[in-house]
C-alpha cells in the first residue's frame, strides 16, 4: 500500500472518531449494556466451579467468617455504613474482644449521584443528617467524613493487628477506587475484601478491575451472593 493511501485511510479513521465523539450518544445506560458482558468474561476467568453462591449477603458473610476467620480476631474496615446494617452483622458475627471495627461514611449521603442501570440514586438518598448508627459495641469506632478527607489521616495511625477484612459498600466507582488504591499497602496477601454492589459493572466491578490492573494485584474469589454476583468476597493474593 502506498504512503498516500495509508495517509488517506488514517485521515478517514481520525475523522470517523471525531464524528462519533461529536454526534454519538453519551448514554450511561448504553455504556452499562455494553459493559455487562464483561462480568461473564470475568466469571469464566475468576470463578472456579463450585465456588459458593448464596441467596443473601449475610449467608456469604457467615460462610467467609466460618471458613477463613473461625474464632480469630479481625480488623474490620467498612466503607459505606449508612444505618449500619452490615456493620452490625459483622460486630455480632465476630465476638473476639480484641477485634476492631471501623465504619467510614460521610453520614451525609453520596458525594455524587449514583447512576445505575435501572435509573439513578440521588446523592441525598443515604443522607442521615450526620447521625451515627446506634450500635452498642466498644470495639467499634466511626470515621465520619468523605473518604477522600478521612482515609489518609486514619492510615497515619492505623497499625493492623489481626486478619484484615475490608468491606466496600460505597456504591460509586470513584469511592471504591479511591479506597482500594489508598489502602493498597494494607491489602497484604490474605486480606479479605467484600463488595456489596459488585455487579454494578461501571462502579464496584470497574473499580476492582482498574485497581488490580494499575497495581498489578490478583485475588481469589471466595464466595458470592444475590443474583449473579450482586455481592462478592475475595481474598488478595
Ligand atoms: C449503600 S450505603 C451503605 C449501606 C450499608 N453498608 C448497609 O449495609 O446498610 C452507601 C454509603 O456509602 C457512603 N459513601 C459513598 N461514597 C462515600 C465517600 N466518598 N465518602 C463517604 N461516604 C461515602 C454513603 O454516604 C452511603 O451511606
Amino acid at each position: 500500500m502506498s504512503v498516500a493511501v495509508q495517509r488517506a485511510m488514517a485521515a478517514v479513521r481520525i475523522k470517523s472518531k471525531v464524528a462519533i465523539a461529536r454526534v454519538g450518544r453519551d448514554s450511561r445506560r448504553l455504556d452499562t449494556i455494553v459493559n455487562l458482558p464483561k462480568i461473564e468474561t470475568w466469571r469464566r476467568e475468576h470463578v472456579p466451579d463450585g465456588t459458593p453462591a448464596f441467596a443473601q449477603r449475610e449467608e456469604m458473610y457467615d460462610h467467609v467468617h466460618a471458613q477463613l476467620i473461625g474464632d480469630g480476631a479481625i480488623d474490620y474496615l467498612e466503607f459505606g455504613v449508612f444505618e449500619g446494617q452490615s456493620l452490625r452483622h459483622w460486630t455480632q458475627l465476630n465476638q473476639r474482644p480484641e477485634s476492631r471495627f471501623y465504619g467510614f461514611d460521610s453520614f451525609e449521603g453520596l458525594p455524587e449521584d449514583w447512576k445505575r442501570f435501572d435509573g439513578q440514586m440521588v446523592k441525598a438518598h443515604f443522607d442521615v443528617d450526620g447521625v451515627l448508627p446506634d450500635i452498642d459495641d466498644e470495639r467499634l469506632s466511626f470515621v465520619p467524613g468523605w473518604f477522600q478527607d478521612t482515609v489518609d489521616i486514619f492510615l497515619e495511625k492505623f497499625e493492623p493487628q489481626a486478619q484484615l477484612v475490608l468491606h466496600i459498600d460505597s456504591d460509586l466507582y470513584s469511592s471504591a477506587l479511591y479506597v482500594l488504591t489508598r489502602l493498597n499497602a494494607l491489602l497484604v496477601p490474605g486480606t479479605i475484601v467484600i463488595f456489596d454492589e459488585f455487579s454494578s459493572v461501571l462502579n464496584e466491578f470497574a473499580a476492582l478491575e482498574h485497581y488490580c490492573s494499575a497495581y498489578q494485584r490478583e485475588y481469589d474469589v471466595l464466595a458470592s451472593a444475590w443474583h449473579y454476583f450482586g455481592h462478592l468476597a475475595i481474598r488478595m493474593r
